[in-house]
């Protein structure tokens, strides 16, 4: 998609020079940058909490018609989807998917292939259920690609829990160029929900920039969680949430990128005193195109998939190794429908 970046400002039919050097002194640098803006937020002082030094100095109106303009510019240029295609337009455009392998070839199966670009997948589930193992196993899985040369990863880690070492193991145990993955694995460190905010805002930019094709966020969830405690600022984490993951689902789609996020598991009121649900409730519900839950059963762990718009309710087993995620044992590893004990 080389043409995306080819798209300057400067192109848009119609607008005052003095507004795009405000666009760009907002850190939004391309066509694509500004189609995938909300307006709420680029607008100073907005309700959507406009953001120190990223908002304009413009009425919404004015940015509606921007980001308006921009994403019309980017329809005709065949990069972003019109708002309405027929279904063989959208049958054509999910032919450009590319699925990514999690590592163990049942678990694939179970996601129809691996991984999705286009997408977003959400591992959900309790401590140590193997979310960050997974996320860790698909940086040097989804690494080889048919040219055999290597895809680039962004890894942003709001928990601290990214380690290099696992990464390196993985590749080796694999029998893969553990150097040269390692350098194709961009990793950020996020200390507060704030930075993590600012990074998805740009985040176009980085993909573009290290030629990205995948897009792990472990956890998605973390820091606004520890950040926004109370009942009363429940309402403005979500917002907040919404705006992160909207850009994730956008940036999915105009780069053709999968994106794997984690999230924590909170008590659900509604079930029995022992079951567990993914947090950050509709929100994250409405966001995630495939939702897929987490369990420790025994050594193994069970994918359970939650939403899905093409999948059945299911559940897969695997394991975790020192080549990371891989098939259970044999007798276990079928799919196995009449699981016990959860
Ligand atoms: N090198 C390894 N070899 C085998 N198993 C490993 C290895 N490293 C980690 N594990 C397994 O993975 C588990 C940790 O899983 P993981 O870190 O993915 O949990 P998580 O779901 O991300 O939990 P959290 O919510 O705490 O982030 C360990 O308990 C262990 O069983
Ligand atoms: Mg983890």
């Amino acid at each position: 998609m080389s043409h995306v970046s080819n798209l300057q400002l400067e192109d848009l039919p119609g607008v005052q020079p003095h507004l795009i050097s405000k666009l760009k002194q907002a850190g939004i640098q391309s066509i694509l940058d500004l189609a995938v803006s909300i307006p709420n937020e680029l607008a100073a002082g907005g309700e959507g909490g406009g953001y120190e030094g990223n908002t304009i100095s413009a009425d919404k109106e004015t940015i509606s018609e921007l980001v308006l303009k921009a994403k019309t510019a980017l329809a005709d240029s065949g990069t972003l989807i019109k708002e309405f295609s027929t279904a063989d337009q959208v049958l054509e455009r999910r032919k450009s998917l590319v699925r990514y392998s999690t590592g163990s070839k049942n678990l694939d199966d179970f996601l129809k292939g691996g991984v999705e670009s286009q997408a977003i997948t959400e591992l959900t589930g309790e401590f140590g259920s193997g979310k960050s193992q997974i996320c860790h196993t698909l940086c040097v899985t989804a690494a080889a690609n048919a040219k055999g040369q290597i895809n680039s990863i962004i890894f942003i880690d709001t928990e601290n829990t990214f380690r290099p070492e696992r990464v390196h193991q993985i590749a080796e145990a694999r029998g893969l160029d553990s150097e040269e993955i390692m350098k194709k694995v961009f990793v950020c460190k996020m200390i507060n929900s704030a930075q993590l905010e600012a990074l998805i805002r740009n985040l176009g930019k980085y993909i573009e920039e290290y030629k990205a094709k995948l897009v792990i966020v472990d956890s998605i969830i973390s820091l606004h969680r520890a950040e926004y405690t109370g009942r009363e600022t429940l309402a403005e984490r979500q917002q907040r949430l919404n705006v992160i993951l909207h850009k994730l689902i956008r940036l999915a789609e105009i780069y053709n990128v999968a994106v794997v996020l984690t999230n924590q598991v909170q008590a659900s009121p509604d079930s029995g005193n022992d079951s567990l649900k993914a947090a950050g409730g509709n929100i994250m519900a409405h966001a995630c195109t495939y939702r897929i839950f987490l369990r420790k059963v025994g050594r193994d762990r069970l994918a359970i998939m939650v939403d899905s718009p093409h999948h059945a309710y299911s559940q897969v087993r695997f394991t975790i190794s020192e080549k990371g995620v891989e098939n259970a044992q044999a007798k276990t590893a079928v799919n196995d429908g009449n699981e016990s004990g959860w």
